[in-house]
């Protein structure tokens, strides 16, 4: 099967050459940039990975913990997730658990794609997220 994308940028330059013969046109489709979901391959990969190792925090359906301390996953788009996870990895977030960072730290690239993939497409009604201030004290 052709790639959608080679499909519609054939179309579309078919139609222009139709309407245009003497313009000489090239048309480059590119992929959105903060696309809302990944593209499906690791999807069934990325749910055994949340349920494996997520879940025991986040809950089985990513809605976050009751005490508000552990945050919903759902609603959440892929390139944010992605970019959330990455920077948990690399400790670019403060007042995080080292040991959540460490872990966090130890998934593969495929976990990290398949589980932003996977969650991506998890919506629902969230907990009010508590959050904690540099004085560790949790609260509004
Ligand atoms: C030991 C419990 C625990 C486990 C296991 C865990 N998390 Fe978390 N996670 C947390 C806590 C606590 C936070 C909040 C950190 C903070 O204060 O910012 C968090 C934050 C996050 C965030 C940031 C959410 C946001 O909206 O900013 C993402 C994304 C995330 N976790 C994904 C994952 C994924 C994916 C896994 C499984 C690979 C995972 N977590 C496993 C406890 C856990």
């Amino acid at each position: 099967m052709s790639d959608p994308k080679d499909v519609f940028k054939r179309e579309l330059e078919d139609a222009v050459r139709k309407l245009a013969p003497d313009l000489k046109v090239e048309v480059h489709v590119e992929r959105p940039k903060n696309p809302e979901h990944g593209d499906g391959s690791l999807l069934e990969f990325g749910e055994a990975v949340f349920r494996e190792q997520c879940a025991s925090c986040h809950e089985e359906d990513a809605r976050g913990d009751d005490d508000g301390f552990v945050p919903s996953l759902r609603n959440q788009h892929y390139s944010y997730l992605l970019k959330q996870t990455r920077a948990l990895a690399e400790n670019h977030r403060r007042n995080v658990d080292p040991n959540l960072v460490l872990f966090m730290a130890n998934l593969k690239s495929d976990e990290l794609t398949g589980l932003a993939d996977y969650l991506s497409r998890l919506s629902g009604p969230v907990k009010d997220r508590l959050k904690m201030r540099d004085n560790g004290v949790v609260g509004d």
